[in-house]
């Protein structure tokens, strides 16, 4: 087991009917705040309602930014950073899903620099400050909401990066999981798969594989996730089953995931975003295509030990393969597409999304080629 620091400021307050505590929490820290949310889902299911009766009776004044897409974009970041510049902002509220968050942390981010925000993004400036963040969660999957990274994609160059700092971990975050009711079916599934990768990513790429403790904490989660969604599909006002997945995916990415592994990659990502770069397709239905065929890639690189290990805990399975096999299954059976043809992306467009992969992983300094990206990609197909 390697030795770690862990600090995560992030407070949580978790459980029904507790966006009302929101106006309090952010008024300690502001007065006006730049309100970013995506496509209007928060209006249908009361949550902009919930947030605005809070914020208006803890005194504070707020500017919209709507209209964030899923893989949100960076000429839209870059008209928040504009709109919180000008109307003083100095709070920044995030109410939605990973996206609605990762593009207010960058406006965040960007409202408190003078240069461009993707200088963030591309390493040309690191994140020092940041307007206080708080968010409201409205769909388990990233862990965006008690973590210090966001994501952000350059339409003009199709670069889907990462900026972390932080600066950028929210001061609170509300986790209500009867705002997640109102999730459609694929989206609940995305987000699942998501989180499920999140726990995958460190687990398979520790080069330390004696730290029960972190392997045990991934068994477990992954579980969680796997017999949570289950429940939740079957019976979406299921609310325990919803409260089980919206913490589990928060705790799958704020760095409890990891701790003791030592180094690890997030490779499946890497690849992930340049699909999600090109074809603009859910993250986690971008990440239910990749991480069979990396799975496939680990075994013959690294070997059978790692796949028995989480196939028996998770999915009660022996072998490499049959876990391979399950996860897989897992996926297809909750909707998620798990081949390149699922999401209608072209074999021959092969070597344009590997091309693309080898900007991010050298960014991430990751160590695969170009042949390696091709041929995880060619098994996906
Ligand atoms: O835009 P609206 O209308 O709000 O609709 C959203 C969107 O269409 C909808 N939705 C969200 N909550 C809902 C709801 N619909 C009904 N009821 C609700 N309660 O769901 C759709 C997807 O939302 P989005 O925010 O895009 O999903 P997600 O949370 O999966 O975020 C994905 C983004 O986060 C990045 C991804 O790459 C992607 O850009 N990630 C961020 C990470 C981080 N910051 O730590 C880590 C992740 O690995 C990931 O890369
Ligand atoms: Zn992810």
């Amino acid at each position: 087991m390697q030795n770690f620091t862990f600090h995560n400021p992030t407070r949580i307050i978790f459980g029904k009917g507790t966006i009302a505590k929101l106006g309090a929490e952010a008024s300690r820290a502001g007065k006006k705040a730049l309100l970013v949310y995506g496509g209007g889902s928060i209006k249908k299911n009361g949550v902009y309602d919930a947030v605005s009766a809070s914020l208006a009776a803890a005194g504070i004044t707020v500017i919209e930014h709507a209209g964030v897409k899923p893989n949100p974009v960076l000429s839209h970041a870059r008209e928040g950073v504009k709109k919180a510049g000008e109307n003083g902002c100095d709070i920044v509220i995030a109410a939605g899903g990973g996206s609605a968050i990762d593009e207010a942390k960058a406006i965040a981010a960007g409202a408190a620099y003078s240069g461009d925000l993707w200088d963030f993004f591309s390493g040309k400036a690191g994140i020092k400050d940041a307007l206080p963040l708080f968010t409201v969660l409205t769909i388990p999957a990233t862990g965006s909401e008690m973590n210090s990274g966001c994501v952000i994609t350059n339409e003009a160059t199709k670069e889907k990066f990462s900026a972390m700092g932080s600066a950028l971990f929210p001061r609170v975050s509300i986790l209500d999981p009867e705002t997640t009711m109102t999730l459609p079916a694929t989206q609940v599934a995305y987000g699942a798969v998501d989180a499920l990768s999140h726990l995958i990513e460190g687990y398979f790429s520790t080069t330390d594989r004696d730290v029960i403790v972190t392997d045990e904490i991934t068994h477990a989660l992954a579980r969680s996730i796997i017999a949570s969604t289950e429940r939740i599909l079957k019976d979406p006002r299921d609310y325990n089953a919803r409260a089980s997945m919206m913490w589990s995916a928060t705790m799958a990415l704020n760095g409890l995931q990891s701790l003791g592994y030592g180094g690890t990659s997030f490779i499946n990502h890497a690849i992930e975003h340049s699909l999600s770069a090109l074809y603009d397709i859910a993250h986690g239905a971008g990440l239910a295509i990749v991480i069979p065929a990396w799975f496939k890639h680990h075994l013959r690189k690294d070997g059978p030990a790692r796949l028995e290990k989480f196939g028996a805990a998770v999915f009660g399975v022996r072998t490499a393969e049959e876990t391979i096999a399950a996860f897989e299954a897992w996926s297809g059976k909750i909707g998620a597409p798990t081949r390149l043809s699922d999401a209608d992306i072209p074999a021959r467009d092969i070597p344009k999304i590997a091309e693309n992969v080898m900007g991010l992983i050298s960014k991430w300094g990751i160590d695969y080629t170009r042949t390696e990206i091709e041929s995880i990609l060619n098994k996906a197909a």
